[in-house]
């Protein structure tokens, strides 16, 4: 080879290296905009029922008290095994020094205040498309629970999943705001859409993913393997799901499924925290749920 030709493959080398680099920083929302927004903790207490927030980040073993977020729960994935952090308002262990926009650029785009990547085991693929309000009143609801000092452990990952900045292209691959269910939506319906898609995140349980991890939208709410390991989550959309608009309302209300079978695994957590919603809000999702098959 030439030495100019090695040059300019060197070159070019560099500049697919260096586009790579770039591609994968960190895309934060404007921090000044959001600050500038003003919370409300009462509406906030909602928006974490909703998101379901305390399912993950609650310490195992301290059910007891579901506002002590100092996480520690373990979610075995085949890229290793996650950690919820802690997030309680301690200022050294969990967020309690963190601003409103570093919170809401955390949740809605999955960066840490200090620019790093997080994993989507966060769910902020689906927290993207919530209302920046919604997550200021989250922030001021949260900031009034109580601080716990347990440190957070670091995640269990292995090459080359250990390495933050490579998230970045997964997310150029990934991450979008897009709604997935489309079309000429009902308000009923496009409220339910709003609850399910962006802060309850039903399909990150129950949508089968692709090699990479990433939700696959073709195949929206037919249900997934547990990432447990044991047993099938199940379809609430396509041929292999037959509830009602009204069962599934009552499910989410009551926890009982038509045949009076009691909701289990991890979603009793979801019932828990959504049986506190307005029954307006889950006859919303039920809609959704409908509209969605
Ligand atoms: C499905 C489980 C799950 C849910 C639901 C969830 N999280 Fe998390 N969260 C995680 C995991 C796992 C991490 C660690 C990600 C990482 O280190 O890359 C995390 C990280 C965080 C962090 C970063 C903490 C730090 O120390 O840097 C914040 C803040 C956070 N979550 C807040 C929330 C809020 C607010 C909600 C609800 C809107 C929420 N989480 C819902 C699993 C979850
Ligand atoms: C954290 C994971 C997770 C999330 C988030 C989740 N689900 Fe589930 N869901 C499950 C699991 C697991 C089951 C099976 C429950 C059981 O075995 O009793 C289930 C069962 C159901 C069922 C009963 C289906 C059947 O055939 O028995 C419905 C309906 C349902 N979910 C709707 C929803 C809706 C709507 C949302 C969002 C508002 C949602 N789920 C969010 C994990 C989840």
């Amino acid at each position: 080879m030439s030495a100019r030709r090695t040059l300019l493959l060197g070159a070019l080398g560099l500049a697919v290296a260096g586009g790579l680099w770039s591609l994968s920083a960190p895309r934060p929302m404007d921090a000044s905009a959001l600050a500038a927004l003003d919370g409300d903790a009462r509406a906030g207490s909602a928006v974490f029922l909703a998101a379901g927030c305390g399912s993950c980040h609650k310490a195992p073993g301290r059910e007891a008290d579901p506002e002590i977020l100092s996480g520690g729960r373990e979610f075995a994935s085949e890229f290793g095994t996650f950690i919820a952090p802690n997030i309680s308002t301690d200022p050294e262990h969990g967020i309690g020094g963190w601003s409103q926009a570093e919170f809401i650029n955390a949740v809605m785009r999955g960066v840490s205040p200090d620019g790093r990547h997080y994993y989507p085991a966060f769910p902020y693929t689906s927290y993207i498309r919530a209302d920046p309000q919604d997550m200021a009143d989250l922030y001021a609801y949260m900031m009034t629970l109580p601080a716990d000092a347990t440190p957070s452990r670091p995640q269990e990952l292995g090459f080359p999943f250990n390495i933050r900045r490579g998230l970045g292209l997964w997310k150029a691959l990934f991450l979008s705001d897009d709604w997935v269910v489309t079309g000429d939506l009902t308000e009923q319906e496009a409220r339910g859409r709003y609850l399910s898609e962006a802060l309850s995140h039903c399909a990150e349980c129950h949508t089968q993913r692709n090699a990479l991890g990433a939700l696959d939208t073709g195949r929206w709410l037919e249900g997934a393997p547990n990432p447990s390991g044991r047993g099938r989550i199940p379809a609430i959309a396509g041929p292999d799901f037959d509830w009602t608009e009204f069962d599934i309302s009552a499910y989410l209300e009551s926890g009982f499924t038509p045949d009076f079978d009691v909701v289990g695994g991890t979603m009793a957590d979801v019932v828990a925290n959504l049986q506190q919603l307005d029954k307006e809000e889950l006859d919303a999702i039920a809609a959704y749920v409908m509209r969605a098959r």
